[in-house]
């Protein structure tokens, strides 16, 4: 059978990284691969625990369609959460997404006809991009540095003819960049905006994820601060996936009403509702007060990986791979030392046990680009020193 297969499938990336990930299938390989929260971090006790106490009449509801913007008790806890925030959850509009990743991509299906241009960072998550592609999306990409995007070239993108229809940014815990914006560079980047009626998605999947008060103050979403007008130009995504479980697919996004009409429409022809009974654990698991000290205790969780993995790559890895140390979320993003090709690097270290995610990946047009991304939230402290020996013995045996 010789299917026709849409346009938009042609913009699906290609097989070969995934190929070479297909390699990593040892059982025992220690990984810095996954992007996702560690399983044995999971709030599993309190999810029993909550069930056990759900009433006849919970469960029913649980276990029905529920309305497509959002089951009301959550949007309710959940509206509370993010005005604790500083949210302007007044002035916007609250909708409940299959993951975050539903939410970019209802975005980039309201507002992106085939060819238009979207702006992202570079490196950049490949979720984002694959959304914004499957629309035929054009993609233009800024380089980023220590605090958060290039703003000269964003200034050339946002100016050229046709206008960009998006800007698409992770300012917290960057994936893979592990980066976080500092306050300047994103007054910055709001002042370049003002007036360019460019939507900025600002994608926050991380933003609880902060270590100490640097990480918390640096980390202050450009949605909680900004003014009415700006606002009005950030479609804002959160998401349960990094603080309770991905599992769920409950995320968020906060917009302007007239966006959130929009994209209620459209999640209804694609899923009519996000899952009933996950919106009911995710509303109790805020009701019940059981949410805040989860999010704490997994801060600790993280920054005693983030510090055994940084104390690992200063014992071995070689100085000449540099890095900017995460001060929230999950990943270390390297870049390689002259000489030292990533892909070789690889096959070398899943060959002896352990494997972390090629820079390519996270390259809007899948180029390589000397850099590899060592995700340590997955990674048992155990093993992180022994996973972190293998890649930096390697890295040297390449250098030489
Ligand atoms: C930057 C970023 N945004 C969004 C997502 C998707 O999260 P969700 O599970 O809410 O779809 C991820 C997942 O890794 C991510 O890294």
């Amino acid at each position: 059978m010789d299917f026709k297969f849409s346009d938009c499938v042609q913009s699906f990336r290609s097989s070969a990284i995934r190929d070479l990930m297909s390699l990593a299938t040892r059982s025992d390989i220690i990984s810095f691969a996954g992007g996702m929260p560690g399983n044995e971090l999971f709030p599993v006790e309190d999810m029993v625990e909550m069930s056990a106490k759900f009433s006849r009449k919970q469960w029913e509801e649980a276990m029905q369609y529920g309305p497509t913007p959002g089951n009301p008790g959550l949007v309710k806890e959940l509206t509370e959460f993010l005005r604790r925030r500083n949210f302007p959850v007044d002035r916007n509009k609250l909708i409940i997404t299959t993951g975050s990743l539903q939410g970019l991509n209802i975005i980039a299906k309201l507002f992106i006809n085939p060819g238009d241009t979207v702006i992202t960072e570079n490196p950049v998550f490949i979720g984002g991009i694959s959304s914004f592609l499957s629309y035929q999306a054009n993609i233009e990409s800024c380089d980023l540095d220590a605090d958060g995007i290039n703003i000269e070239q964003l200034k050339e993108k946002i100016n050229r003819n046709p206008k960009p229809k998006l800007l698409y940014l992770t300012p917290n815990f960057h994936n893979p960049a592990g980066l976080v914006y500092s306050r300047r560079r994103r007054e910055e980047l709001i002042e370049v905006m003002r007036g360019t009626e460019i939507p900025i998605i600002e994608d926050d999947a991380y933003g609880e994820l902060y270590y100490d008060k640097e990480g918390y103050e640096r980390s202050r979403p450009m949605k909680t601060w900004v003014d009415a007008e700006m606002d009005s130009q950030i479609l804002y995504t959160g998401s349960f996936s990094k603080i309770f479980g991905p599992g769920l697919r409950v995320a968020w996004a906060l917009v302007p009403e007239i966006v959130y009409e929009k994209m209620q429409i459209c999640k209804q022809s694609i899923d009519a509702c996000t899952p009933t009974i996950s919106q009911v654990f995710a509303e109790n698991f805020i009701k019940t007060g059981k949410m805040e000290p989860y999010i704490e205790q997994i801060r600790k969780i993280y920054n005693t990986r983030r510090n055994y993995t940084l104390q690992a790559i200063k014992k071995y890895l070689p100085q000449e791979a540099t890095y900017v140390t995460p001060i929230g979320g999950f990943y270390f993003w390297i870049k390689m030392p002259h000489g030292v090709d990533e892909e070789q690097l690889f096959r070398k270290v899943v060959e002896r046990g352990a494997v972390f995610v090629l820079g390519s990946v996270f390259h809007p047009h899948a180029q390589k680009n000397g850099y590899i991304r060592v995700s340590y939230c997955n990674t048992p402290e155990e093993q992180i020193d022994k996973g972190i020996k293998i890649i930096g013995d390697a890295m040297k045996e390449l250098m030489a």
